[in-house]
């Protein structure tokens, strides 16, 4: 059994609440949340008081915050505070790493590092033991709908071999294509977390989208 963290870029924002309500209602396990800055990716989302509103309406989420931004340690107190329950960020985006970390769980929230499809696994080996989540990017960021590329699921399984060698106990997630046929190779692999935002949200039926996703 996968978690599933369906991502709203997907879903149809004059009725974020209703997609929120039925994703949850279907048995998704939490809500994933892509900030994008128009810098780090040409592409620009929605950000902080979004996260804000959504949040008041759905206390009860857990909110998986995406950051695809420059500048990430500039905005860890904000969207905390917005209702954040774990944020991540891009091995690739500017600030030391650590500090990032540290100043998530400073803001009480869980932590997660992200690699893009060209950064390798041995890029996260320095921050494994104190990370709940790592994030495996299976398309390039900054869109939803792109086609999966199947070089993450070597990806996945080097970083599950590297958390079983280590004793470390983050969870693996990963993001970008994923539908049925790719989330069950990114289960076998070792995934634990199936982001999917257009498979769930322009399905004819997104909460037999969520249930199919979690049985894998
Ligand atoms: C892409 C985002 C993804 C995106 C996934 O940069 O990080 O979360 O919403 O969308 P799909 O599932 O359509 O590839
Ligand atoms: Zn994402």
């Amino acid at each position: 059994m996968a978690k599933v963290s369906p991502s709203i870029l997907s879903a149809d924002f004059s009725a974020l609440g209703a997609c929120c309500r039925t994703v949850l209602d279907a048995g998704a396990d939490m809500l994933h949340f892509d900030v994008m800055d128009g810098i780090f990716v040409p592409n620009i989302s929605f950000g902080v008081p979004v996260l804000k509103s959504i949040h008041k309406a759905f206390p009860q989420a857990f909110w998986d915050v995406h950051l695809m931004i420059e500048r990430p340690a500039e905005y860890v107190a904000a969207f905390a505070k917005a209702g954040a329950s774990l944020i991540s960020f891009h091995l690739e985006s500017e600030g030391d790493p650590a500090e990032t970390l540290a100043a998530i769980r400073a803001a009480g929230c869980k932590t997660g590092i992200v690699l893009k499809p060209g950064t390798p696994a041995s890029a996260a080996a320095p921050y494994l033991a104190g990370v709940d989540l790592v994030l495996v990017m299976s398309v390039e960021p900054g869109f939803g709908g792109q086609k999966f590329q199947p070089a993450a699921c070597e990806k996945l399984r080097a970083l599950a071999a590297m958390r079983k060698a280590s004793g470390a106990h983050f969870l693996l997630e990963v993001d970008g294509g994923i539908n049925a046929e790719t989330g069950r190779m990114c289960t076998e692999a070792g995934a634990d977390i199936l982001v999917a935002g257009s498979a769930v949200f322009a399905a004819q039926n997104p909460a037999a989208a969520v249930r199919t996703l979690a049985e894998l």
